[in-house]
């Protein structure tokens, strides 16, 4: 079986490489390696250079493949923020030139990385997926368009699409460079070079950090699953625990330093937490991996 992972160079993608290629089968990789990182692609996957916000490219790499995922896309929400402009035709045409290539091309299934910075601000903490959509970046809103058109795709073609919500996603191959470092590759850093762990404000900002080894076997089960047609799916991919930024430095270890007292982004929320019933519902997933043994493995 032919499949192309867009972004198969980044860090959640090499993983989806990996798994697929275990599995026995042909992969194809899409990737500008604008953050990707040739040395994380298994040898055995072909690697197109190339942008998805090409059609042509799009349209080429796409010919005879039977499941697509994609996750390319600039994926900061900082950039985002700095460069609305240049995130959207990554984010935003990228990901409608890939439905229209898999529309085209008549792919089995396509499974989109979505994010759960859809959600936004929202009066509860806990986030299910039929809670009214508030992104506070574009990053968000460029995510919340490709489900949107993901469905139109999936109602005016009979596209099969999953969209999958992550929450944090973390492990092994994740950067830890750059100001856009998220916050345990971040931490960890800290730590190897002898400095404290910096906390913004108080710490008791809370995120749902999921392991990549899980987000992985979501996007399989996703691909695989017996699923309803007619409208596309999305799911939250969590681990349904929600976790301080202070506990995350207390597990890494070392001296912590708080600073800047309310530093809070305004596209920033301050708790959130996945709920995944719908995900274990629909495709029989749940998150394998605690987050002591999923950061006990990358220490
Ligand atoms: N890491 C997380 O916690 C998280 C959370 C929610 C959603 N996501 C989503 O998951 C996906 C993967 O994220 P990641 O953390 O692995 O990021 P990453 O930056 O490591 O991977 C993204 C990959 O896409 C490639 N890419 C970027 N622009 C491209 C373009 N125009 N054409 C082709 N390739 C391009 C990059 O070179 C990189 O290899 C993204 O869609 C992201 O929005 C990630």
């Amino acid at each position: 079986m032919r499949c192309v992972v867009t972004g198969g160079c980044g860090f959640i993608g090499s993983h989806i490489v990996d798994a697929l290629i275990r599995d026995g089968s042909d992969v194809v990789v899409l990737d500008d390696l604008s953050t990707g990182n040739h040395e994380h692609l298994n040898p055995e996957a072909e690697l197109i250079e190339g942008t998805v916000a090409d059609p042509e490219t799009v349209r080429s790499t796409l010919r005879g493949a039977t499941w697509v995922f994609h996750l390319a896309a600039l994926a900061r929400v900082q950039q985002s923020v700095d460069d609305p402009i240049g995130s959207h035709s990554v984010n935003v045409n990228g990901t409608l030139n890939i439905l229209q290539g898999a529309r085209e091309q008549n792919v089995e299934r396509l499974i989109v990385s979505s994010s759960s910075s859809v959600y936004g601000e929202q009066t509860t903490h806990l986030m299910t997926e039929e809670l009214p959509p508030r992104p506070m970046s574009p990053y968000g809103l460029h995510k919340l368009i490709g489900e949107q058109y993901a469905d139109l795709f999936a109602r005016l073609f009979g596209l099969q699409v999953v969209s999958l919500r992550y929450f944090n996603v973390y492990g092994p191959r994740q950067s830890s460079k750059g100001a856009y470092a998220l916050v345990i590759p971040h931490f960890l850093r800290l730590r190897d070079e002898g400095k404290p762990l910096t906390i913004f404000g108080d710490g008791h900002q809370t995120r749902d950090y999921v392991h990549v080894e899980d987000v992985v076997r979501a996007n399989m089960q996703a691909a695989s699953a017996e699923l309803p047609a007619g409208h596309a799916i999305t799911l939250n991919v969590g681990s349904g625990e929600e976790t301080s930024v202070n506990k995350i430095a207390r597990m890494v270890g070392g001296k912590v330093e708080h600073i800047n007292p309310n530093p809070r982004g305004a596209f920033e929320e301050l708790r959130k937490c996945a709920d995944t019933s719908r995900a274990k519902s629909l495709i029989s997933w749940t998150p394998n991996i605690s987050l002591s043994e999923g950061i006990r493995s990358i220490l």
